[in-house]
C-alpha cells in the first residue's frame, strides 16, 4: 500500500496537467480572454452628448432617422471619399461584412456591389432605418444587403459569422460601446477585422461637431481595452480616420 502512494500521486499529477491543458487550450475560434471593460462614468450632459462617459469620452446623441437626407447628401463623395474608403477595405468577393450603424445604407449598398458572392449585414437599432434599407434594396434590385435589427448593447449576430465589420460615423454614438465591442468580438471570425471610420478630432478644419469626432488615441484606447489588436490607421481620407483592428 505504501509503495502505491508515489505512483498514485504521479498519476493524479499527470492527469491534472492533461485536464488543465485541454481546459485552457484555445480552440480555432476562441481568442485570448479580455479583462473586464472599464466602467462607465457620468458628466453634465453637453448639447451633443448624453452625459455618459466611456474612458474619458462623452458619448454623443444618436442621429435619428429624420437625418437620412444628410446621410444621403450629394456632397458626401467630395467630403468623405467613400469610394476610396471602400477600396481601402480590400474585401474578398465572398466576404460577409456587417455595416454596424448602417443608417440609410449609404456604405452598405456601395460595398454590396463589390461582393458578388458575399453579403453585407446592415445592422441598426432604428426600425425606420431598416425599413428604408428594405425599400432601397427593392428599388435597386440588390439581394446581398440584409437589414438586421441590433440592440443598443448587442449586435445580435451568431458567433464567428463575420469576416469583417465596418462602422462609419456611428461608434461614437453607441451608448453601450463596451458591450457592443464584446458582442462584435464574438460575432467576428478569428483574424476578422474591424474598419472604424470616424471624423478626425485632431483636425479642427474638419467641420463636424466635437462629440461626433474621435481621436486615434481615444479609439485605440477603447478598442484595445476590448481585446482588439490595432493594425493601421490609413491616412488617405479627407476628413476621417480609417482605423483597422483585428480580432486576435
Ligand atoms: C450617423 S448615423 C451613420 C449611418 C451610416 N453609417 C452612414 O455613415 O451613412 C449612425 C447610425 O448608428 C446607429 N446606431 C446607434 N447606436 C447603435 C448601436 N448600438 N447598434 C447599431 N446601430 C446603432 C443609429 O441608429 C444611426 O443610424
Amino acid at each position: 500500500m505504501l509503495k502505491c502512494r508515489p505512483l498514485l500521486s504521479s498519476v493524479l499529477l499527470v492527469g491534472g496537467a492533461i485536464a488543465l491543458f485541454f481546459w485552457t487550450r484555445p480552440t480555432a475560434n476562441s481568442a485570448p480572454p479580455v479583462a473586464p471593460p472599464p466602467a462607465y462614468g457620468s458628466c453634465p450632459p453637453s448639447a451633443d452628448g448624453i452625459g455618459k462617459t466611456f474612458m474619458g469620452r462623452e458619448i454623443s446623441h444618436v442621429m435619428g432617422h429624420p437625418g437620412i437626407g444628410w446621410l444621403e447628401r450629394t456632397t458626401r463623395e467630395k467630403e468623405e471619399a467613400p469610394t476610396k474608403a471602400i477600396a481601402l477595405l480590400e474585401l474578398a468577393p465572398d466576404a460577409v461584412i456587417a455595416d454596424i450603424g448602417a443608417g440609410s445604407g449609404y456604405y452598405s449598398f456601395r460595398i454590396a456591389r463589390l461582393l458578388p458572392k458575399g453579403e453585407v449585414v446592415a445592422v441598426d437599432i432604428q426600425p425606420e432605418m431598416l425599413a428604408f434599407l428594405e425599400k432601397e434594396s427593392a428599388r435597386l434590385g440588390v439581394r446581398n444587403v440584409r437589414p438586421h435589427l441590433g440592440a443598443v448593447d448587442d449586435v445580435k449576430l451568431p458567433p464567428a459569422s463575420l469576416d469583417a465589420a465596418l462602422m462609419v460615423d456611428a461608434y461614437h454614438e453607441f451608448d453601450h460601446p463596451a458591450e457592443m465591442l464584446a458582442s462584435l468580438r464574438s460575432a467576428l471570425k478569428s483574424k476578422g477585422r474591424i474598419y472604424l471610420l470616424e471624423f478626425r478630432a485632431e483636425d479642427e478644419n474638419v467641420p463636424i461637431k466635437p462629440h461626433h469626432k474621435m481621436t486615434e488615441v481615444q479609439a485605440r484606447k477603447e478598442f484595445e481595452a476590448a481585446g482588439f489588436r490595432f493594425v493601421v490607421n490609413k491616412p488617405d481620407l479627407p476628413w476621417q480616420h480609417l482605423l483597422v483592428f483585428e480580432k486576435p
